[in-house]
């Protein structure tokens, strides 16, 4: 039996470069080799209130959009949340052994108080035992989580412990990280600084459906500085990033090119974001195409999220028949 890896996917924004080279490169790498399930967490959205009317939009465009960058429904059980409701009652399960003082405790939750005070509801006081109940119900072994989820894995991890100790069985296994090790590409942004990433404002980003156009304006607005002082000196961070992002996007004779240029101070930025805008853009279009054919074909996304839908049910139904009966609900 091979071991079991989830990852739920918030649906927010769209995919772009450092997502791609990041999370999605790693999931397509994972479904290959375990049995993986991956989710878009759309109960979890509900603690921001999103009108009904954009809902479902969101929904599909992550699922068309991670579909485009090469997950494979076939491989991987790629489901809705809200799909399998199983997941809920194994919250309220949950629930009722989580207690309010560690849950207080959480950072992403102080975080949500200090940042939105007039919306802390109980979502979001109690979003780490939603996100248990969604590792719990396939009894996942391996979650792949970026720092900042970290927290989060581990009240699954006390909670799936509470669990098993309270009822005195070794049920639930305790999931773990998934560690990359150095196999994480980091993608800088275009801001100078950092990573790629859109809360760091509109310009930094560059994503899979984004047209030729705005990809060239944003690439030329890149943060640059006036240029090297000195032969061979060290490239400034906001540089160096851009060199980065042409060694993701670009073939080594192009960077080498713009590397002798500003080595003997003779580069021009302009010309350098040019050549990188349009290799982004050969990068970027196979995957933009492919995202519009498949937000066009209502008939395939419906199968596969169909297809999900009845995979995860079958392995969450079972965990929950289990689960009632450790608990001590029979039916009469
Ligand atoms: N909380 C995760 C995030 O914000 C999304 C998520 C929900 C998740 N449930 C999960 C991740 C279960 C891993 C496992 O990105």
């Amino acid at each position: 039996m091979k071991e079991i890896v989830l990852s739920g996917i918030r649906p927010t924004g769209n995919l772009h470069l450092g997502n791609y080279y990041g999370a999605v490169q790693n999931f397509i790498k994972l479904q290959d080799n375990y049995n993986c399930y991956f989710f878009i967490a759309d109960y979890h959205s509900l603690t921001t209130h999103p009108h009904p009317d954009d809902l479902h939009g969101r929904v599909k465009q992550i699922l068309v959009e991670y579909l485009a960058a090469g997950l494979d429904p076939e491989k991987a059980t790629l489901y809705i949340q809200s799909d399998v409701p199983e997941v809920v009652e194994l919250y309220l399960f949950l629930n009722m052994n989580a207690y309010i003082g560690e849950l207080e405790r959480v950072t992403t939750f102080k975080e949500k108080v200090r940042k939105q005070p007039d919306n802390v509801n109980a979502g979001l006081l109690t979003y780490p035992t939603l996100m248990a109940a969604d590792i719990l119900i396939h009894k996942s072994n391996y979650i792949p989580v970026g720092k900042d989820q970290e927290q989060n894995l581990e009240k699954a991890r006390d909670f799936a412990e509470r669990f098993n100790r309270i009822y005195g069985i070794d049920y639930f296994p305790v999931p773990q990280a998934f560690n990359f090790g150095n196999d994480l590409i980091k993608v800088p942004g275009l801001d100078g600084s950092g990573k790629m990433g859109k809360s760091e404002g509109e310009g930094n980003a560059i994503f899979l459906c984004e047209d030729d156009k705005s990809i060239r304006k944003k690439v030329m607005r890149a943060v640059t500085d006036s240029g090297p002082t000195e032969p061979n000196q060290t490239k400034p961070e906001a540089i160096q990033n851009l060199f980065n992002l042409m060694k993701i996007v670009s073939k080594p004779e192009t960077v080498q090119f713009f590397d002798e240029a500003y080595n003997n101070m003779s580069i021009r930025y302009g010309d350098m974001k040019k050549q990188l805008a349009e290799d982004i853009i050969q990068m970027v279009t196979p995957f933009r195409e492919r995202i519009n054919e498949l937000a066009n074909n209502d008939e395939y996304i419906k199968k596969v999220a169909r297809m999900g839908a009845e995979k995860a049910h079958e392995s969450a139904s079972k965990t929950i028949k289990e689960v009632r009966e450790i608990i001590g609900f029979r039916s009469f």
